[in-house]
């Protein structure tokens, strides 16, 4: 293994996504060679005995690629501060240390990834990828072509954020609710709920369908499976 950076040292090691191994490393969490070490960038190799909060670490080398239905009332996090289910109690006989790529919140359910992966991790979150993602919602309100524009148009949200464009459909409409297709290219926290909000259409329920061509397909919920290879290309080639 040539010299790589300490940052995806740590990342390959499957401990965290990149930007979370930089955190660490500037929290001081990082040693190599028992000598603190605060530099993202440092160069190590397979020599170098790297240690993240004391722990040595080493660069795993089985990649494991996960698609969870999750279900609602877990929490997307490895530990939780209150004691909640995580997803990690869902996927029971993996022996590597996986995470979540990205979040989906405690009431949402649908299709999260879970790797050991930190490459894979940090290119599918990363922000200028602008990844597809697909949601069902249950939302209450009056729906017109108007409100449905502004998705298109943008919406904003958190004071300033304007939301790159996104799109509504609607699939169903029920007595009281209607049940719409939601397409947005960012993660913001919150951002489907805040956007339907926004237009006076607040959301009841909330399900992730799809990340970009990855369909959640039949899956049960609280399920799980391993990806094939071709998915996983297909992700990475996003
Ligand atoms: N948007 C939300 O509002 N919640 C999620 O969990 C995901 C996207």
């Amino acid at each position: 293994m040539q010299k790589t950076r300490l940052q995806k040292f740590i990342a390959m090691a499957g401990i965290a996504s990149r930007r979370k191994a930089e955190e660490l490393i500037r929290q001081g969490k990082v040693e190599v060679n028992n000598v603190l070490v605060k530099e993202p960038w440092y160069p190590v190799g397979e020599d170098d005995c790297v240690k993240v909060n004391g722990k040595r670490v080493f660069p795993e080398k089985k990649k494991v690629y996960i698609m969870l239905n999750k279900p609602e009332k877990y929490v997307s996090t490895v530990r939780d501060q209150f004691s909640r289910k995580t997803v990690l109690d869902l996927v029971s006989g993996v022996k590597e240390r996986i995470y979540p790529v990205g979040r989906l919140d405690y009431n949402t359910a649908g299709l999260l990834l879970l790797t050991n992966d930190g490459e894979f991790a940090n290119k599918l979150m990363h922000p200028s990828n602008e990844i597809e993602k697909t949601y069902v919602a249950e939302i209450e309100g009056f729906l017109d072509s108007e409100k449905i524009k502004k998705f298109e148009e943008g919406i904003i949200i958190d004071n300033n954020f304007k939301t790159s464009p996104a799109k509504l459909r609607i699939l169903k409409r029920k007595a009281r609710t209607y049940i719409v297709e939601i397409k947005i290219h960012e993660g913001k926290n919150r951002q489907v709920k805040k956007m339907c909000e926004a237009i006076g259409c607040p959301v009841i329920n909330l399900k992730r369908t799809a990340i970009g061509n990855l369909n959640i397909g039949e899956l049960p919920e609280g399920q799980w499976r391993h990806l094939t290879r071709e998915e996983v290309q297909m992700l990475m080639d996003l």
